[in-house]
């Protein structure tokens, strides 16, 4: 036990001390509700905006007046007599973003918490997150008057700040919030990433000392840094954004101390409803977020959300401490790259259900390929984020899975492989029934994979039984075209060649599902034995063609010039299928080892025919196909070296230039494809013995009895028989059988392999003559030459221990020469938004301004942090035992018994 507590101590001490992305996640809980703090320069909460994925700032801002002197802690305004607060340290988890913020004599952690429910889908799918203030302290250890405010805007709401915008302010039982929505919503309509339809909030519970306002911000600014409140008035001037830019504000007095007793909590969501619009059999539904299943109105929602801080505190705390410490055994900067991860994977996913609101068990979970484009339910975008889903919940995957298979299952579907999505214009999921082949083998395969590792971490094969008939299919359409694939492209970049080595050993591995399916369903054992037969003949065959004389994986066959990341083999570890032979993947280490040294800056390519680019999700994938810690871990530092660093100019994203670091444009800023951090832990998640679903069980339960009961029958009928001659011949009276099993018939019918194929096609237009400025967004930039920047040094070890931040903490209180007495405010535009500013503007704009440097000197920890840090080692003991308990209490089943005994 004592030891425990010393690797953990350990550990934490690590797990403080990080290097900075490009952004961090303030709230990422919705495709339309996401929020970064840019930090290519350093991390700094003040002195420059939050933005959206796409860099367009959201004007949300945070002041705290100690003795009478405002200062800013969040946001940016150019008003002189408000000071710069200072972040001195800030701190990332899976669900937090922590900040220690320096503001004269007070300091305090602002923290970014966003759930992640993955037990309670209706707490989940609330598009709300955490503002909350915690640790205050003086630096003096004397008492002030401390007052804190906070404002967010109506940016939330549109794509384009000239559009009339309305708000409100209610009064519930037990919170106050503000509202704001577009005058004129457009249902289901983008601009510029945006919905059109949304409702922003901004709330606090009730309590003493809480004030509230809206007006134009420097109004409500200057309300705030003379009185220290706001006046509970407001404007009634609906107005655009840009017309004196009318603000939503909440303040909260604390009076004298030098403490809290509890956090100051705000709370802010951005709601639509209905929230998606989508083809189902009965025809196009329109379906509203999951969460108001349990709720009547936005007030219960909110009242509840901000009375449930506590408990959500701590389950994102456990939540936290469980990924981190299983994510700790790979390496100290795994653990940074699946706490900067998981918000961009669950942030890009609306659970939803019928428009009725009234039925828990009508579950669909749409995914937008944020960063990317507007397809929904993106299929290879999902194939890459699905270790995290299965880590984190398995159930969901259905969910997600099953608006597309529902669909294909319709006669609108008309080919023989898989979709690529659900449609390109999210939140509108109507289908997509072009028959162009190029993504036939790449969707095939992954919705095979999926719906396969999906029955074997889980044990349930609902799904894969219900939508049988669909798998094989797309399974028979790999049989006969993975081999050779000719006329396909990948999805990496539209990759056009014959013969892709990758893509067709997905196909085979994807057939190595379908036998695996196959035979957990006890379907006939001609039709197990063909896609097993077929996919090991394929994978020998594959074996031969692809893996050059000198033994890697070429990238077309035949072509030794041009090699490949063969990242696909990691589905067959993943699925535990030993489809591919492991010399495959001992060589292929081997060839590893001799190319780490040659990686550009931010790691090797996925394919040498585009020697540029570097995709962080192949990058993990390749790290789970390797046995070797060594060389398994370099692959980690590429994807860290890219994602902590400052060459990295946007959130986290997929694919970038392996020299520059640059992000090629439109190549997945926030994009979902992160989930595939979790690859490795996705690999420890015990396998399950796949049950028949419940109502096959039934069935086969009752003809099992029928037959056993036809057997005992027959054995009566010859007793009797023999009785009788017996009786006849020896004319003796014998006893009579009675134990005759009696036949019970078949069980309760079962649904048909497919759902019945309802024809809608007439259906599918819009109906309300919308406005939909969206539009299909071409290929990510191919040409990385164009961008001839000098690379930025890898990062070195020292600087990734030096994540106090430090510079300018003395700077702004000593401008304060009199703190005590507040100079007059003097109203000024304290800024105007454009429409315009973007990451490359943003970061070619700012130089290095106050905002602070990771290389600066950590400060000494304080006793306090110490007292904090044993408290947290406490809690993540007490954690790690009960995980140990959990796994030794649910030891997994015999692994494999129904699939490999052969
Ligand atoms: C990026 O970081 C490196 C080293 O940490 C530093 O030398 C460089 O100035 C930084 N670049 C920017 C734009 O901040
Ligand atoms: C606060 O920081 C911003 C951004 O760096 C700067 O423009 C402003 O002048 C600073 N305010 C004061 C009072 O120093
Ligand atoms: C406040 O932030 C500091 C620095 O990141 C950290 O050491 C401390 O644990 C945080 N406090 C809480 C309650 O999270
Ligand atoms: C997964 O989600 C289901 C449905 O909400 C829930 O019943 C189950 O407990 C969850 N499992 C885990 C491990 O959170
Ligand atoms: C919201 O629903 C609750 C519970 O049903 C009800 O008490 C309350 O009056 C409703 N509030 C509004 C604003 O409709
Ligand atoms: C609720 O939804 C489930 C799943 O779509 C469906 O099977 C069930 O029939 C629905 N129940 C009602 C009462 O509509
Ligand atoms: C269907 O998919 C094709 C190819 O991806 C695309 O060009 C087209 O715009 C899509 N159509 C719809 C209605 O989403
Ligand atoms: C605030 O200062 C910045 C940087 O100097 C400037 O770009 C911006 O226009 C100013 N805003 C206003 C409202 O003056």
């Amino acid at each position: 036990m004592y030891t425990i507590v010393i690797f953990l101590t350990i550990f934490l001490g690590f797990a403080s001390s990080q290097t900075i992305p490009a952004a961090i996640p303030l709230t990422v809980r919705s495709p339309y509700f996401n929020s970064w703090l840019p930090s290519t320069n350093g991390v700094s909460l003040n002195g420059k905006w939050p933005t959206f994925w796409n860099g367009r700032v959201l004007a949300w801002a945070g002041f705290v007046r100690v003795d009478g002197q405002t200062y800013q802690w969040f946001g940016r305004n150019n008003i002189t007599t408000i000071l710069n607060a200072t972040t001195t340290s800030y701190h990332l988890t899976p669900t937090r973003s922590i900040f220690t913020v320096s503001a004269g004599p007070a300091q305090f952690n602002a923290t970014f918490m966003d759930p992640i429910e993955p037990s309670d889908w209706v707490r989940h799918s609330l598009p709300f997150s955490y503002l909350f203030i915690d640790t205050l302290l003086t630096t003096d250890g004397n008492s002030h008057s401390i007052q804190f405010y906070s404002h967010s805007y109506a940016l939330w709401v549109t794509g384009n700040a000239d559009n009339v915008v309305q708000w409100d302010t209610t009064d519930t039982t037990s919170s106050i919030y503000h509202e704001a929505s577009r005058l004129n919503k457009q249902p289901m309509a983008e601009t510029g990433d945006f919905a059109e339809d949304s409702t922003a909030y901004y709330a606090m519970a009730k309590q003493s000392g809480l004030t509230w306002q809206t007006g134009f911000v420097d109004d409500l600014i200057n309300q705030f840094a003379t009185k220290g409140a706001l006046a509970d008035t407001k404007d009634t001037q609906f107005r655009p954004i840009t017309n004196n830019n009318p603000t939503l504000g909440l303040a909260i007095d604390l009076g004298t101390t030098k403490e809290l007793s509890n956090a100051v909590v705000w709370a802010i969501g951005v709601v639509r409803d209905p929230s998606i619009r989508t083809v189902a059999s009965a025809g196009i539904e329109s379906r509203s977020t999951y969460f108001w299943t349990r709720y009547q109105n936005i007030s219960e929602a909110i009242d509840d959300f901000l009375l449930d801080f506590p408990n959500a505190y701590d389950r994102a705390n456990a939540l936290d401490t469980k990924i981190m410490i299983e994510a700790s055994a790979v390496s100290p900067e795994y653990v940074k790259l699946v706490s900067l991860g998981l918000r961009q994977t669950m942030g890009s996913m609306e659970f939803t259900t019928g428009n009725a609101k009234n039925n828990a068990s009508d579950i669909k979970v749409f995914m937008k390929d944020v960063g990317v484009s507007g397809r929904v339910n993106p299929v290879n975008t999902m194939y890459a984020a699905l270790p995290a889903l299965l880590y984190l919940n398995a159930s969901m995957v259905p969910y997600l899975l099953g608006p597309l298979l529902d669909y294909q299952s319709t006669s609108a579907y008309t080919n023989t492989f898989a979709a690529p999505d659900l449609g390109t214009t999210y939140p509108t999921a109507l289908g997509n029934n072009t028959n162009t082949i190029l993504g036939a083998i790449e969707n095939s395969a992954s919705m095979l994979i999926m719906t396969f590792a999906h029955a074997l971490k889980t044990g349930d094969a609902t799904m894969a039984d219900r939508y049988y008939n669909l798998l094989k299919q797309w399974a028979d359409y790999l049989v006969t075209n993975t081999l050779h694939p000719s006329g396909y492209e990948t999805d990496d970049d539209g990759l056009r060649y014959p013969d892709m080595s990758n893509l067709a050993v997905k196909g085979i591995i994807a057939i190595s599902a379908m036998s695996k399916l196959a035979k957990a369903l006890e379907k006939p054992n001609a039709e197990i034995d063909m896609y097993k037969n077929k996919a090991a003949s394929l994978a020998s065959e594959w074996e031969k063609l692809a893996v050059s004389t000198s033994g890697f994986v070429t990238s077309t066959y035949g072509d030794s010039s041009n090699w490949i990341m063969p990242y696909h083999l990691y589905s067959a570890k993943l699925i535990a299928s030993d489809i591919i032979s492991d010399t495959v993947f001992t060589n292929q280490q081997k060839y590893y080892e001799t190319q780490i040294p040659q990686a550009g800056l931010y790691g090797l390519p996925y394919d040498s025919h585009n020697a540029q680019r570097v995709r962080s999700q192949w990058l993990m994938f390749t790290a789970g196909t390797i046995a070797d810690k060594t060389t398994r871990d370099a692959f980690i530092s590429m994807v860290h070296a890219h994602a902590f660093s400052n060459a990295s100019d946007a959130p986290f994203p997929g694919m970038y230039n392996a020299q520059s670091g640059k992000t090629f444009s439109l190549s997945g800023p926030s994009s979902p494809v992160q989930g595939s951090m979790f690859a490795l832990l996705a690999l420890n998640l015990p396998n399950k013995f796949i049950e028949l679903p419940l109502y096959k069980r039934a069935r086969k339960g009752a003809i099992a009895g029928g037959v056993v009961g036809g057997v005992v029958l027959l054995v009566a009928i010859a007793a009797l028989v023999l009785f009788w001659r017996r009786r006849r011949v020896r004319e003796k009276a014998v006893r009579k059988k009675e134990d005759i099993m009696p036949y019970v018939g078949v069980g309760p019918s079962a649904p048909g392999g497919h759902e019945s194929l309802q024809n809608y096609i007439g259906n599918t237009s819009f109906d309300n003559g919308e406005v939909r400025p969206f539009t299909d967004l071409p290929h990510p930039d191919v040409n990385p030459n164009a961008k001839g920047t000098i690379p930025p040094p890898p990062m070195s070890a020292s600087t990734d221990l030096q994540t106090t931040l430090q510079g300018s903490s003395s700077k702004s209180p000593s401008r304060t020469a009199a703190s005590g007495t507040p100079q007059p405010f003097s109203p000024s535009r304290s800024f105007l938004l454009t429409n315009s500013e973007s990451w490359i503007g943003m970061h070619s704009r700012r130089g290095s301004t106050s905002s602070l440097n990771a290389s600066s000197v950590a400060p000494g920890s304080s006793s306090a942090g110490q007292q904090e840090l044993f408290v947290e080692v406490q809690q993540l003991r007490r954690e790690m035992e009960e995980l140990r308990a959990r796994q030794g209490a649910d030891e997994p089943p015999p692994m494999y018994r129904h699939l490999d005994t052969e």
